[in-house]
């Protein structure tokens, strides 16, 4: 997917449809940075790009324990690949980022998706892709900028 564009998205399954697609292009030990506010559908993009991975477990926002961990498959050699879903909005600062073994996550040729990923986008200066969530004007509408 060319990064620098807008998706208007109608509903939570072109959401769904468009983390999927976005999912092609995802390669090994890549950071993906996800913002915007609450319930605008970073979670659910996420979701489609796990579809992509062919991912079992459940997957959510890990607002509590901070990261989820879960077993894809890689679309070009069927080989097994781990997604790792985090969550920075409890965390508060850079240090909290060590206290939690960022820096393990991010070499491990697994793919790493970062919700409120203000501080991460510090951490490794600007080196992650960024795609940003608004709500829209009408109710299921959701616009998603690549950049
Ligand atoms: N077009 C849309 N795209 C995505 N979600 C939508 C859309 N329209 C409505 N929704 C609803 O909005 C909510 C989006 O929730 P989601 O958990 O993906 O948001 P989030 O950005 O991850 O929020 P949080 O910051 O709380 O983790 C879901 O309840 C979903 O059904
Ligand atoms: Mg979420």
């Amino acid at each position: 997917m060319i990064c620098r564009e807008t998706i208007i998205s109608a509903s939570p399954e072109d959401t769904f449809q468009a983390g999927k697609k976005f999912a092609e292009d995802l390669r090994r030990n890549s950071v993906t940075g996800f913002f915007g506010d609450l319930g605008t559908g970073k979670t659910q993009f996420i979701k489609g790009i796990c579809d992509f991975f062919k991912v079992k477990e459940a997957v959510n926002s890990p607002t509590f324990i901070i990261v989820n961990e879960y077993s894809g498959i890689s679309d070009s050699d069927n080989s097994a690949i781990k997604i790792f879903h985090f969550d920075f909005y409890r965390l508060k600062n850079m240090s909290d980022l060590y206290s939690i073994g960022f820096e393990n996550y991010t070499d491990q040729n697994g793919i790493c998706l970062i919700e409120w990923a203000e501080l991460a986008d510090e951490y490794l200066q600007g080196n992650l892709q960024k795609i940003y969530f608004e709500h829209g004007q009408k109710e299921n509408e959701r616009i998603i900028k690549f950049k």
